[in-house]
């Protein structure tokens, strides 16, 4: 008997994806692209151009007409393996727990409501700790923490959760560039280790370093594909209108 080895290409597939607010506004209007993976993938657009609604679209936290699919699956049974960090974080700063307790959440979607974090989450807690830099910092209250420590809680939390997708909604708004480039390394050593990643960006100067692919969005899909190919002026003006400036300059 000759065994095949099957390539498993992850693959993250929307046809004709159409979200509608309050019967008003039409935040996205037929999407389709397809997202291979493991790659990073940038979501990239003016304000309102939907990019947030269509991380929540994927997620199944909006409601969509159209069809979602990963791996061939519908997106929403595959939810255990998407991660995601939202543009603005609901959680409640003054809340009483420590950055430990806080990463260790992310390991509650496998474990099931009313049962407690096990000894080998806590293994996978303080490696992500260690990863994220923040092992020092563990037993501090999360919100004695800066801006850009406590995003790197809510990256670690999405390690520990050990997902195959990770979402990741603006995660460097209001962090320097050393928080920055220490979660954009983590993030491509994910990709190497065959996570999908896709990133809701706003800066333009550092997309053709982080992205290996790009989705352009106004409401309706600019272009999408490798960053080669659709990080030009003509889309950008397209998406942003004629007089984008982009400063790449250091
Ligand atoms: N819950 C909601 N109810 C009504 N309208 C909404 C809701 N969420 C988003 N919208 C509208 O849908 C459109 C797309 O919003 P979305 O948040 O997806 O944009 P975005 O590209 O993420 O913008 P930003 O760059 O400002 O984060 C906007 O016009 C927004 O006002
Ligand atoms: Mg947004």
């Amino acid at each position: 008997m000759i065994y095949l080895r099957r390539e498993v290409m992850e693959m993250i597939e929307c046809q004709n994806v159409s979200v509608m607010y309050n019967n008003e506004v039409e935040a996205l209007k037929k999407v389709s692209l397809t997202i291979m993976g493991p790659t990073i993938t940038g979501i990239i657009g003016p304000n309102g151009s939907g990019k947030s609604t269509l991380l929540k679209a994927i997620l199944g936290m909006t409601r969509s007409t159209g069809k979602i699919s990963i791996n061939g699956v519908s997106s929403k049974k595959m939810l255990k393996k998407i991660a995601y960090v939202a543009q603005k974080n609901l959680i409640d700063l003054s809340f009483p727990i420590t950055v430990r307790e806080c990463v260790a959440l992310g390991t509650l979607p496998n474990l099931g409501l009313f049962k407690s974090v096990r000894k080998e989450d806590w293994r996978r807690v303080e490696r992500a700790l260690e990863v994220i830099g923040l092992r020092k910092e563990q037993e501090r209250q999360i919100g004695a923490l800066s801006g850009g420590q406590f995003q790197r809680v809510l990256i670690a939390r999405c390690l520990v959760q050990d997902a195959d997708y990770l979402f990741l909604d603006e995660p460097f708004v209001g962090i320097d560039m050393v928080s920055e480039n220490i979660i954009i390394k983590i993030l491509k050593d994910l990709k190497k280790r065959g996570k999908t990643i896709l990133i809701v960006h706003h800066d333009l100067s550092k997309v053709e370093d982080y992205f290996d692919q790009l989705v352009m969005l106004n409401n309706k899909i600019i272009a999408v594909g490798a960053t080669s190919n659709v990080f030009n002026m003509q889309n950008l003006k397209r998406a942003y209108g004629e007089n984008i400036f982009i400063d790449r300059s250091e």
